[in-house]
């Protein structure tokens, strides 16, 4: 992808639908009794990848227009053996809630995806599902991808997540729903709580006291038609390019603002950003609303602890703010980035470094001193769309084109990036 520097961002758009909410729908409709109709649904690559694996196990669902989705659920017992291999392409989110799902099944299921994916740590599901009393085997013992995985005769535990994870949570209640007695999952800090909304909304009662959340087995899901708001990780993109851009004013419609996803807007906010939630509502148990970004001039801050896991994917782009910002940005509390779709630590200092900017990596972190002018340069994603995204962003307000390659990657998670910032761009 080749960006050429621009005047401003303006305008008015909505970005495509959310990821994480997309993947549940399709594993809740799944599994409820009665019909799920589904809008907005993000047709990408990663939810796509969820979508067919539950078509390999007998569900029918039919995409009516890509962005509408009909589940026929099948009901808790409903799902039948795969024939093939269940293939999760680059979706970390597809391979560890379907994980839990399938720890539940009296049948035998093989999991890989690609080359990324299989680098990815697993057993933070598969340790708790053995307890739970899954047989699953993998790559060093369990941890790596692919996965086989024969389930059934689960029993309840209670595990505490060593680290934040919204994965491992919604395998863990996903497994819950078939194990014998209670499921509990203790978490600290909180991670994102779509599973918990959803299976809600879906009529299973949830116990919630202090940071621990349990499900008990025997209840059932009834199906509900669910509208996807738009993904704030996709919308992270256009706050930032609008805000690090003089003159720029976005108005996004329809964005998701669930408060354990909204931190990337904290950040900005405390960085100097003019951000504004205009008409704030409730949209099928997920709040929603509008978000209007003006540019300002941004200063550096420290971004740690409590609200890592709320901005964790939008940390590439929350670097290029940095970058630009006047004055030092301290990441800390951040060494989940080292094992998402890439070492988000590593390519991001590499691809900042060529833009001319400095950066110091900790294990756990970054130091970024922003305040120079960009520099338009060739990077590399290394196949990481959040990371392709990012760098487009700062191509923006480089001092020359920016080329950045193996852009393949952004389908997995917005297909229409590109579309919707020449929509927004004015050169
Ligand atoms: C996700 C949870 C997060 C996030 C990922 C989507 C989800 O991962 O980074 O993009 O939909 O549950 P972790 O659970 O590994 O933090």
């Amino acid at each position: 992808m080749t960006i050429s520097p621009i005047k401003r961002l303006n305008g008015e758009i909505r970005v495509q639908g959310d990821k994480s909410v997309s993947h549940r729908a399709i594993i809740l409709g799944s599994i409820a009794k009665g019909v799920t109709n589904v809008t907005n649904f993000l047709p990408s690559d990663d939810c796509r990848a969820t979508m067919n694996a539950f078509r390999a196990m007998g569900v029918s669902i039919e995409d009516i227009n890509g962005g509408t989705v009909k589940i026929d659920g099948r009901d808790l017992y409903g799902l039948t053996e795969p024939a093939d291999v269940l293939d999760m392409g680059n979706s970390g989110t597809s391979a560890r809630l379907l994980c839990g799902l399938l720890a539940g099944q009296n049948f035998f299921s093989v999991m890989t995806g690609d080359s990324s994916l299989r680098r990815r740590p697993m057993k933070r599901v598969t340790g708790p599902l053995r307890g739970m009393g899954a047989n699953i085997t993998g790559r060093r013992d369990g941890d790596l991808l692919p996965l086989a995985i024969k389930g059934g005769e689960l029993q309840g535990i209670h595990h505490r997540l060593p680290v934040a994870s919204a994965q491992v949570k919604s395998a863990l209640l996903f497994a819950g729903l078939y194990a014998r007695g209670k499921t509990s999952v203790e978490e600290m800090p909180q991670s994102r709580d779509h599973t918990e909304r959803m299976l809600t909304y879906f009529g299973i009662k949830l116990g919630k006291e202090g940071n621990v959340i349990t499900i008990e087995s025997g209840q059932k899901l009834t199906a509900r038609d669910i509208s996807v708001p738009g993904d704030i990780s996709s919308a992270a993109f256009f706050m930032v390019g609008a805000s690090i851009l003089k003159g720029s004013e976005v108005i996004v419609r329809d964005v998701g603002l669930n408060p354990t996803r909204t931190g990337i807007i904290d950040v900005l906010k405390k960085m100097g950003a003019l951000i504004e939630i205009i008409d704030l509502r409730d949209s099928e148990g997920e709040p929603v609303g509008d978000v209007r970004v003006v540019s300002a001039p941004l200063k550096g801050t420290e971004i740690s602890g409590e609200i890592i896991p709320r901005l964790v994917d939008e940390l590439p782009v929350i670097c290029i703010a940095a970058a630009v910002a006047e004055g030092e940005t301290l990441i800390k509390d951040a060494a989940e980035l080292r094992v998402k779709e890439s070492d988000r630590i590593a390519v991001m200092a590499e691809c900042l470094t060529l833009m001319g900017v400095d950066v110091e990596t900790f294990d756990d972190g970054m130091r970024i001193t922003g305040g120079r002018q960009l520099k338009g340069t060739v990077c590399n994603s290394h196949g990481d769309h959040r990371i392709a995204m990012s760098m487009a962003i700062a191509g923006l307000v480089a001092d020359d084109e920016m080329v950045i390659e193996d852009t393949e990657c952004i389908k997995t998670s917005f297909p229409e990036f590109e579309k919707t910032l020449r929509q927004l761009s004015v050169v």
